[in-house]
């Protein structure tokens, strides 16, 4: 036996074992594969159905960019809107909680009552009724006239010169004002299709009912207004700037999305509806 037989060259090493070779191309060329198609080809096909050129697709895909390769909007390119800046802290609610009525009244006479009535029932159709209005209801949206995010000059000017104390207080005052009793004239029974949209919502359209929460102890947010007798007027311009956009200082656009989706003759219906009182 000479030398060579017992020692093969590598060349002839890697010749007899061809498995060898075939498994590293098996394993790098699966992992090249797996590269392309994961942050090249499937980004930039998702990015051109959300009409986004290639270059976005893949950064997003790479996590260079912020979003989402098959999604048209980034997260922090969403135009920011200015919301509600009421936060309903536990130090909030104490202030709610620790209100005095007496001292409000006295306020509101000074400064409320020319428009909204000694008791809350206001005279003018476009000024809404507080009486019997919930106290968080009125507290917060006294708050979003002083901070802009409800946009009316006049009710702005008078919030503002007023401090949180002062507003709780008159939430208070009006909060337990009773509201009017409704006149047996305009108990008409409402119209089925109203009645299934404030009970039952519309779930085709995404609108769930007005009764899970403007119904008093349904459970909605803590802000949610009693609609119970309002005037059609207010109600009916109110859910016209919710659905333009114009009012927009609903927490989550609850409001917004819902209002948007009504008909006018829903509109005139629903307000019909809770003018009569009902609730
Ligand atoms: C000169 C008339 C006027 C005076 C004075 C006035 N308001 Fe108003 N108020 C209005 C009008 C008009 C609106 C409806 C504004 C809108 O469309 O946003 C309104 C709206 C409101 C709302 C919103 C009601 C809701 O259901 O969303 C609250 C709460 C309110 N006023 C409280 C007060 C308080 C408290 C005072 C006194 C400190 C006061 N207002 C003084 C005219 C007045
Ligand atoms: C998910 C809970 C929710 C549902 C469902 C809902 N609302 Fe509201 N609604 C609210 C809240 C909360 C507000 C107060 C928003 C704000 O801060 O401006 C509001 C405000 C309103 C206002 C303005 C009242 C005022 O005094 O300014 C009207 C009118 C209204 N809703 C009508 C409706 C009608 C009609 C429906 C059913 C088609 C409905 N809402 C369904 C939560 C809801």
């Amino acid at each position: 036996m000479s030398d060579s037989h017992e020692t093969p060259s590598i060349d002839r090493r890697l010749l007899d074992q061809p498995w060898r070779f075939w498994s590293t191309v098996a394993v790098a060329g699966t992992l090249l594969g797996g590269i392309i198609l994961g942050a090249l080809i499937i980004p930039v096909v998702q990015g051109r159905s959300a009409g986004l050129d290639a270059y976005t697709a893949i950064c997003r895909a790479l996590g260079i960019l912020p979003g989402s390769p098959a999604q048209p909007q980034p997260s922090d390119r969403v135009q920011r809107t200015p919301v509600s800046q009421v936060v309903w802290t536990s130090e909030l609610l104490h202030i709610l909680a620790r209100a005095d009525p007496a001292r409000g009244r006295t306020k509101a006479l000074e400064s409320c009552a020319a428009c909204h009535g000694e008791t809350g029932i206001a005279v003018a159709p476009d000024v809404p009724h507080l009486a019997g209005q919930s106290g968080p209801a009125i507290y917060k949206q006294l708050s979003d006239y002083r901070t802009g995010s409800r946009a009316h000059d006049l009710m702005a000017g008078i919030a503002r010169a007023l401090d949180e104390t002062a507003l709780a207080d008159i939430a208070a005052y009006y909060a337990g004002r009773p509201m009017r009793n409704p006149n047996p004239a305009t108990l008409a029974p409402a119209p089925a299709e109203i009645i299934t949209l404030v009970e039952l919502g519309d779930p085709r359209r995404g609108i769930p009912p007005c009764a899970s929460c403007h119904r008093a102890g349904s459970g909605g947010p803590i802000e949610t207004p009693v609609l119970a007798e309002q005037r059609d007027e207010y109600f009916i311009q109110q859910i016209n700037l919710y659905a333009s956009g114009q009012r927009r200082n609903d927490l989550y656009a609850r409001m917004r999305t819902i209002a948007a989706q009504l008909t006018p003759s829903e509109i005139a219906g629903l307000a019909a509806y809770y003018r009569a009182g009902f609730r």
